[in-house]
């Protein structure tokens, strides 16, 4: 049975400064997902810190959170069936130089760092990064998918 969940997608400076912002949304809105949160905005650097946590101590991580934190991210909820790993499959691999052509990131990407988008990678990803970068009031039937 399929399952309906929502994932976080971010847009990422690259990808806002490219004016790629419609072609992602337009992708995952044609292969069926529904926006149930959206928005513009200037991440914190602790917001960034706390989502890439898991990258902390790694030799990229200051380089990752600056970035996120250099120029206006659109920030992402969507739902729908599978949507945690088929956004995910929609991205491509993470150094573009390995994403497939018809991937986000291998249409579009030009490194490893300015690579576009981020997805949750997995349940506890999503549902923690939803509750980050978002207030359940305001998504569309709060925090219930
Ligand atoms: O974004 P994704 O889940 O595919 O990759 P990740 O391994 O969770 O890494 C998070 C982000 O850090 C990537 O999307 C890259 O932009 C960046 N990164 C990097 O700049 N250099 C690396 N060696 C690995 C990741
Ligand atoms: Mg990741």
């Amino acid at each position: 049975m399929p399952k309906s969940e929502r994932t976080l997608v971010l847009v990422k400076p690259d990808g806002v400064q490219r004016g790629l912002v419609g072609e992602v949304v337009r992708r995952f809105e044609a292969r069926g997902f529904r926006i149930v949160g959206l928005k513009l905005m200037r991440a914190p650097k602790a917001t960034v810190e706390e989502h890439y946590a898991e990258h902390r101590g790694k030799p990229f991580f200051e380089g990752v959170v600056e970035y996120l934190c250099s120029d206006p991210v659109v920030v992402l909820a969507l739902q729908g069936h599978n949507a945690i790993r088929a956004c995910r499959a929609m991205m491509g691999a993470t150094d573009p130089a390995d994403a497939a052509p018809g991937t986000i990131r291998g249409d579009f990407a030009t490194s490893i760092e300015a690579n576009i988008v981020h997805g949750s990678a997995d349940t506890d990803a999503a549902r923690r990064e939803l509750g980050l970068w978002f207030n359940a009031s305001d998504l569309v039937n709060g925090g219930s998918v």
